[in-house]
């Protein structure tokens, strides 16, 4: 097991003594990003200070070496996710590489009457893109109904028919951190002959994942959730599905040859899917976060998390001051109400005690139906999080009631 005390002297934004409101700052929004440590700030300094280049491009060492480097980031991701090279695809993130799915599989192959299984507790980048591919195509929506917040696989197999040709679901849920059975899902979702998405935002940087034992078509995912910058993700894909789907966006980097007729040739996946130059430091900045992660390894992070979640589980109901939404749920997100304060109204309390933790409806805008709450608040940890952190959570928590107290 690992020492978060010691993990948190690799991260500048948590060694340099940072306070918000003028309180040491308490980051606890780590579903929505994570902090960056100096290897993956190293690895994008890099490549602006040392090594710049356009990549694919040159017939120079510069160049060369810019390949040679987003070859080896894409063999390191590979490797993390237990996948083969040619199955990655970088893009910016989780919702351009679902929308990369949506609109190059989805546009392609779904016709009217088709179905397309989603779950409420979808967050945006998991709906919207299929609710447009339903409406190009005369494909219609529908849902696997959740049990007490969770998807399963009873309820998958209750949802599935003939018509279903693509369910897409997320492996851990953004607003209460449920894990879905997507091993078990795989295996009923191909047998009815359709394709599986899996969203993998709040898995992939949590959880230890091997894509082929998951045996899932489609993994998405997005660097800036698990230590890695913003704007770079992946697409993994089976490469039998990667070769059938259409390019997303086309341009310079993805083909082969293009005429005066208007015809084109694409260069085989993943190539096929990155057009334009891309986000060369972000991937630099991805292999060092890839390797951060796996040196730590996965199975400890989820220990860590596991076992945070479930002090702070005991410590806001000793408060005997909350509701708690998701407190039997296997992962580092504990999502609540404190009792007659708004979600928006308590997370601006907490940061005016240092805290930062999301409120609202966390981009899942359907899920608050199935909740009976219109907003809660979020807080969620990762391997730097620590137990002081949780005290200081639950110190502001008593707080607000004391702060309520005085007034109502
Ligand atoms: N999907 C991200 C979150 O849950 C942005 O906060």
């Amino acid at each position: 097991m690992f020492d978060p005390i010691q993990v948190r002297q690799d991260f500048p934004m948590l060694r340099q003594g940072k306070t918000m409101q003028g309180h040491p700052l308490v980051y606890l929004d780590n579903a929505s990003t994570t902090f960056k440590p100096d290897c993956v700030i190293e690895a994008m300094n890099r490549y602006y200070m040392d090594e710049t280049s356009n990549s694919h491009r040159g017939d120079y060492d510069l160049c060369y070496n810019a390949d040679r480097r987003i070859e080896s980031a894409r063999h390191a991701v590979a490797e993390f996710l237990g996948a083969e090279d040619k199955e990655i695809v970088f893009t910016a993130g989780t919702t351009e590489s679902i929308n990369l799915v949506a609109y190059g599989y989805g546009l392609k192959f779904l016709k009217p009457g088709d179905e397309i299984l989603l779950s409420v507790a979808e967050h945006a980048s998991n709906m919207m893109p299929w609710f447009r591919i339903a409406e190009l195509t005369g494909a219609r929506i529908a849902y696997i109904p959740l049990e007490d917040g969770k998807i399963t696989v009873e309820g998958l197999r209750k949802s599935l028919n003939e018509k279903t040709k693509i369910v897409a679901i997320a492996y851990v849920g953004n607003v209460l951190g449920y894990v879905a059975p997507v091993k078990e899902m795989a295996k009923i979702i191909h047998e009815s002959g359709a394709l599986f998405l899996v969203d993998g935002a709040q898995a992939v940087p949590h959880l230890a994942i091997d894509a082929k034992d998951l045996d899932c078509d489609f993994l998405a995912f997005s660097g800036h959730k698990m230590c890695g910058p913003t704007g770079i993700g992946v697409l993994y894909g089976k490469y039998e599905n990667l070769c059938k789907m259409d390019p997303f966006l086309t341009g310079g980097g993805m083909n082969v040859k293009f005429s005066k007729d208007a015809t084109s040739v694409c260069l085989p996946p993943p190539m096929k899917y990155e057009a334009g130059t891309l986000n060369i430091a972000g991937i630099y900045g991805l292999e060092a976060a890839v390797k951060y992660l796996a040196s730590i390894g996965m199975d400890n992070i989820r220990a860590h998390e596991e076992s945070l979640k479930r002090y702070a589980i005991e410590e806001l109901k000793k408060t005997n001051m909350v509701t708690i939404y998701n407190e039997d749920a296997p992962s580092g997100i504990v999502t609540f109400n404190i009792h007659g304060v708004f979600a928006q109204d308590a997370a601006t309390l907490l940061n005016s005690k240092g805290i930062a933790c999301r409120s609202g409806q966390h981009c899942a805008k359907v899920l608050p139906e199935e909740l009976g709450t219109v907003a809660t608040v979020r807080a969620s940890f990762y391997l730097y999080t620590t137990k002081g952190e949780i005290d200081a959570l639950v110190e502001a928590v008593k707080k607000g009631g004391d702060f309520l107290d005085a007034y109502f």
